[in-house]
């Protein structure tokens, strides 16, 4: 089963990733962790990503696409969990189009979907590990030691682009250019909303599992 996890910065994406990749046999393929990952490496497309990225807009379809089929191309092509992609229609459409030659295709996709003002919040409060790229929340998630990864000791930091002012560009950037997939999927019969404001992530959890039959 392939899964799309949809919704704005900080909805909870990484969060329940880790959580069903633990808990059940998924892989999870996060382009945003992958550009980073392309970007502590120096990669040519993690220069030309580095600049978009910590602006808070997006990375063009054309390179993110070509990301993505390059990952599907050597690796699984089930079992997925695509966190943060896709991101625009065009996306969507090319993630169908490689699915396709690959004898696979979507089978749900969870939106989660969060008050404007708890995003804000999760966000400015985040810490995440760049090693095992867990995220942790000053307030929400901290991590037993304070500024340390509880798996892998490596100290914690802020991502540049949960500064205040990079945040609001990437939530009208979620309203331009993302929201519009929920009709998207709603069209293709595979949406599955489920509103997250005030549940911990464990509840969050434990719907997304009634929502797969898990
Ligand atoms: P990406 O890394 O995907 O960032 P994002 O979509 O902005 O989402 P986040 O990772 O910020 O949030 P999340 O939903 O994973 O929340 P999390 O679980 O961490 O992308 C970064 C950038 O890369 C983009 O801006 C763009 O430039 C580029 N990019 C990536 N993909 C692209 C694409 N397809 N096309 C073009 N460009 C692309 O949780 C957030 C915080 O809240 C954490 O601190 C967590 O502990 C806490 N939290 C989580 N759940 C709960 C809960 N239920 N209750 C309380 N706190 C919670
Ligand atoms: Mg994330």
């Amino acid at each position: 089963m392939n899964i799309i996890l949809l919704g704005a910065p900080g909805s909870g994406k990484g969060t329940q990733a880790e959580k069903l990749v633990q808990n059940f046999n998924f892989e999870q393929l996060s382009t945003g962790d992958l550009f980073r990952k392309n970007i502590s490496e120096k990669t040519q497309m993690g220069l030309e990503a580095s600049k978009l990225i910590s602006a808070g807009k997006l990375v063009p379809d054309e390179i993110t696409n070509k990301m993505v089929e390059e990952y599907l191309k050597n690796g699984n092509k089930e079992n997925i969990i695509f966190d943060g992609y896709p991101r625009t229609i065009n996306q969507a459409k090319a993630l169908k189009e490689i699915l396709v030659l690959n004898n696979s295709k979507i089978d749900k996709v969870i939106l989660l979907d969060v008050e404007e003002k708890i995003l804000l919040e999760r966000l400015v409060g985040r810490l995440i590990c760049p090693k095992c790229k867990r995220s942790y929340h000053l307030k929400n998630r901290p991590p037993k030691k304070e500024g340390i990864c509880d798996f892998d000791n490596s100290s914690l930091e802020t991502r540049p682009d949960d500064k205040p002012e990079k945040i609001a560009i990437r939530l009208q950037s979620y309203l331009s250019d993302t929201s519009p997939l929920i009709d998207y999927y709603k069209t293709e019969k595979k949406l599955v909303k489920i509103s997250v404001s005030n549940l911990t992530s464990e509840k969050v959890f434990e719907k997304i599992r009634e929502a797969l039959k898990l």
